[in-house]
């Protein structure tokens, strides 16, 4: 039996309002992801990837349209479950990483899973264990101020798989790294998608992911196809 689509949109519309004129960025989008599906989402440059991905994720809401988000349309969701929902279902890796500066790479992952409340011994030995995997246990007392970009890159991605989530959005996540890393990440996460069911949705610019992907979605002029 196919499994029910962890996120849903349908007919969704974004504009933005500008100085003397709007911007249609999205036009009538519909999308669905399934559990252990890796979609790829290619569009060129300014087309709406991230602003697909943050109405997606609950963190914009669209002009029109409707988003689900695990079975339930976002409006029915009262802010604080939807708050409870993210911290512990949904993992987004940002373009601009959003790493929190006055705390260590073992301390920004460590955080999220104070959201979920994990006991913090095996928080910390599941925080290592992240960080051993992308290679980068050697900046576990590290600040963000003191890292490359592809350091910060992997250690925003670790982040967002801290709390095994179902729903994993990546914005770029490969954009800062150099190639054979980049190649790494995507194969770890094709893999997550197949071993443990996740479901991924990842935008680049890199037509190198296509062969790991399940599903190759273009954006442009605001259409989906
Ligand atoms: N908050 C905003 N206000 C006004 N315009 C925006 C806003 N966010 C994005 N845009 C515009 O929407 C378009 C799509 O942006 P974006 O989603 O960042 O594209 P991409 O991620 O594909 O590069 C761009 O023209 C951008 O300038
Ligand atoms: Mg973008």
């Amino acid at each position: 039996m196919e499994q029910e689509p962890v996120s849903r949109l349908v007919g969704v519309c974004k504009t933005f309002q500008g100085f003397n004129r709007e911007t249609r960025v999205l036009k009538d989008i519909d999308f669905e992801i399934r559990p252990g599906e890796l979609v790829l989402l290619l569009g060129p440059s300014g087309s709406g990837k991230s602003t697909f991905l943050t109405i997606l994720a609950g963190l914009q809401a669209p002009t029109s349209g409707e988003v689900w988000l695990f079975g339930k349309e976002l409006q029915t969701y009262t802010p604080a479950t939807l708050q409870e929902l993210r911290a512990a279902k949904l993992g987004f890796i940002f373009q601009t990483f959003h790493l929190i500066d006055a705390l260590t790479a073992l301390e920004n992952i460590l955080l999220v899973m104070k959201f979920t409340n994990t006991n913090e011994r095996a928080a910390t030995s599941r925080a290592k264990e992240l960080l051993e995997q992308f290679g980068i246990l050697y900046l576990k007392d590290a600040y963000p101020r003191t890292m490359s970009q592809g350091e910060k890159q992997r250690v925003a991605i670790a982040r967002a798989l801290a709390n095994n989530a179902q729903l994993i959005i990546a914005d770029e996540p490969t954009g800062s790294l150099a190639t054979d890393q980049g190649m790494q990440i995507v194969l770890l996460l094709s893999n997550l998608a197949k071993k443990e069911n996740r479901s991924i949705i990842l935008t680049s610019h890199d037509q190198r992911i296509i062969p790991y992907a399940d599903r190759v979605l273009f954006l442009q002029d605001g259409v989906l196809s």
